[in-house]
């Protein structure tokens, strides 16, 4: 363990988020201190069983899971059940009923503690709402200068929201989380908007590359619905691959262009909450908070996916 990188992946589980724990737990590239909890795609409890699922189907079972927040800092929770399925992960691995279960413990402080406890050696990936973040910074300000790094999956700041026209789900889903954290001061923060995670889109050719059948298998039924949506919208039988993308960048960054700018979200509009506003020509001489990946090497993402799901 002693050269892999110390990881905590929190997570909404989600189809994508599902795929992106397979990536971590495949690639053998990090000490997996934890996988943390959050209410988003699917209640906590859901998101709980279906992480525990996937890491069954992977025999990784001793990787702790720890739940967290139960609710968004302030709004009710909003769930896609329309995008992920009844169950959260797509129907598939329905008939599971995993010995494992969440251990003992609250995320917020989970995060603290090993983070305190291994200084600026954890890398915090989230590709959820960022609650459990937010909680745990309220709780131990100090938290900041102790993490290696931040890579989160959310927000847009060049297109189009996936949830409202300007806002993406997992910071529409939990706006003040994903302000405070933007506003705490982390000297690493990496955001991985809808800007590159658009681009990286899961095809038919794609899933037939991974030569592991049992994960094959259960990504292409995972990612059916997935895919079926994104054809009544966009017309092509595909589905973005936006959490694996964010845990990828723990292992190689050089996958993306990265630029930083200041960036707000925006909390207190009718029309535009959970919006991240970028100040891409600096105008308002704000501290540039967010290291913001502009582009992606798409075709070098799925060499390295699917090279680790097949290893
Ligand atoms: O907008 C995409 C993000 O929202 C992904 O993390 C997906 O799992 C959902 O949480
Ligand atoms: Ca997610």
């Amino acid at each position: 363990m002693a050269n892999k990188k110390k990881l905590i992946l929190d997570v909404d589980t989600g189809i994508d988020d599902a795929i992106g724990i397979l990536l971590a737990v495949k690639s053998k590239r990090f000490d997996m201190l934890g996988i943390t909890t959050v209410c988003g795609n699917v209640s906590v409890e859901a998101a709980t069983l279906n992480t525990c699922k996937v890491l069954e189907l992977v025999e990784a079972e001793e990787i702790p899971v720890i739940k967290g927040a139960v609710t968004p800092l302030l709004r009710a929770p909003h769930y896609e059940h329309r995008v992920h399925g009844e169950d959260g992960i797509g129907g598939a691995l329905k008939d599971a009923r995993p010995k494992k279960t969440a251990d003992e413990g609250f995320a917020p402080d989970f995060i603290i503690d090993q983070v305190l406890k291994y200084p600026k050696q954890v890398t915090l990936v989230l590709t959820g709402p960022l609650t459990n973040l937010a909680l745990a910074v309220k709780k131990c300000p100090e938290l900041i200068h102790h993490v290696k790094e931040v890579i989160f999956m959310g927000g847009v700041v060049q297109g189009q929201g996936n949830v409202t026209p300007v806002a993406e789900f997992n910071t529409y889903a939990d706006p003040e989380a994903a302000k405070l954290v933007l506003e705490a001061g982390f000297p690493s923060l990496t955001q991985v908007g809808l800007d590159v995670t658009r681009q990286v889109l899961l095809t038919d050719e794609r899933i037939n590359a991974i030569q592991n059948e049992t994960l094959a298998s259960y990504i292409r039924e995972s990612t059916s619905i997935y895919r079926q949506r994104y054809f009544e919208r966009n017309g092509v039988w595909a589905c973005a691959m936006h959490d694996p993308l964010a845990v990828s960048l723990a292992i190689d960054k050089q996958l993306v262009n990265t630029q930083a700018f200041h960036v707000e979200v925006e909390t207190k509009s009718e029309f535009c909450d959970g919006q991240m506003i970028c100040d891409f020509q600096h105008q308002w001489g704000k501290d540039r908070n967010l290291q913001v990946c502009m582009d992606v090497d798409a075709e070098g993402f799925f060499d390295l996916m699917i090279k680790v799901l097949n290893s």
